[in-house]
């Protein structure tokens, strides 16, 4: 199982999930997260105006999935999320030891 964590613009919140909704993904999380890049936040622009603050509002969005899915993942959150402008986000990709459904045991794929 792969974790792909994607840090995006609050805006493309819809696009980035309905991309992910088309590969049948199950479960996932979001998170209003402040944070920057390499610009360290000074250049970028926010919903139209250049963003004063040093931390700059992205939405985080959270999703483990069955390895052979990850790279199509990846792609459709990465096409929808990408205006081509600074501040477009990052993603970062780990490996997921195991999952547990909680109410029946179940692990792994079948878990998620
Ligand atoms: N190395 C990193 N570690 C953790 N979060 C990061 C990192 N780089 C960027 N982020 C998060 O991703 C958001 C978007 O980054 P972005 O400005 O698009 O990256 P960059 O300027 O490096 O191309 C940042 O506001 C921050 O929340
Ligand atoms: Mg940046």
């Amino acid at each position: 199982m792969i974790k792909i964590e994607a840090i995006v613009r609050p805006e493309s919140l819809d696009a980035v999930v309905e991309a992910l909704g088309t590969l049948g993904h199950a479960g996932l999380n979001i998170t209003d997260v402040r944070g920057h890049g390499r610009q360290k936040g000074m250049k970028e622009l926010f919903r139209g105006r250049e963003y004063e603050n040093r931390f700059i509002p992205k939405i985080k969005i959270e999703v483990v999935v069955k390895d052979g899915v990850a790279e199509q993942a990846i792609d459709a959150v990465t096409a929808a999320a990408r205006t081509g402008q600074i501040g477009d986000g990052k993603i970062f990709v780990s490996e997921v030891r195991d999952a547990i459904r909680v109410r029946t045991g179940e692990r792994g794929d079948a878990a998620l």
